[in-house]
């Protein structure tokens, strides 16, 4: 019982460092966004995201231990994704610089559902129900999230997927244009 609670106090730490990377990740997505539910919806999570941190707190404190970080390399590679996604969104159409963002935030979506119910199932199997309570609080939030993103992305798909046939028409078109004046001269 001892290591099974160890092992929770550590993916606790993980789950901690990696909400403290996504209170500053979250305001440059938000500021990144194009669409406006897209962005209320990143700045929103921010706000659950504060909320994360103090129940991690918590749930160190009811565990008799102090609140401690531990390096997330995963969420580091997912924050540095979505950085990525952002710079590159600055040579894209909206819609598809909004498409990469939200893509990027949805893998940090399910690293913090599989973290969360990871923790909550050790929290349960050691009888420490109050633990276990604020993780699937969180818990839920994320998966949220998850079906807010979902939900948010597809009429911008649909506005994305309608731009490109024309797009490359156009495209075709000024190129055949082009072809054709070249013969003649
Ligand atoms: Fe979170
Ligand atoms: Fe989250």
């Amino acid at each position: 019982m001892q290591e099974v609670q160890e092992l929770l106090i550590e993916e606790m730490q993980d789950l901690l460092h990696a909400e403290h990377q996504l209170v500053k990740a979250l305001p440059k997505m938000a500021k990144a966004a194009h669409d406006p539910k897209l962005q209320q919806a990143f700045e929103k999570h921010l706000e659950e995201t504060q909320g994360h941190v103090h129940r991690l707190e918590q749930a160190f404190e009811l565990l008799g231990t102090k609140p401690k970080s531990k390096v997330c390399k995963g969420m580091q590679g997912l924050v540095e994704e979505g950085q990525e996604k952002i710079t590159e969104g600055k040579q894209k159409e909206q819609s598809i610089a909004d498409l990469g963002l939200a893509g990027a935030a949805q893998k940090v979506e399910h690293y913090e559902i599989s973290g969360y119910g990871t923790a909550r199932t050790l929290a349960e199997k050691i009888g420490q129900s109050k633990v276990a309570k604020l993780l699937s609080e969180t818990l839920s939030e994320e998966e949220k999230t998850d079906k807010l993103l979902t939900q948010l992305c597809a009429p911008i798909l649909d506005e994305a997927s309608q731009q490109n046939p024309d797009e490359k028409e156009e495209a075709a078109t000024s190129h055949a244009h082009k072809a054709a004046r070249g013969k003649g001269a």
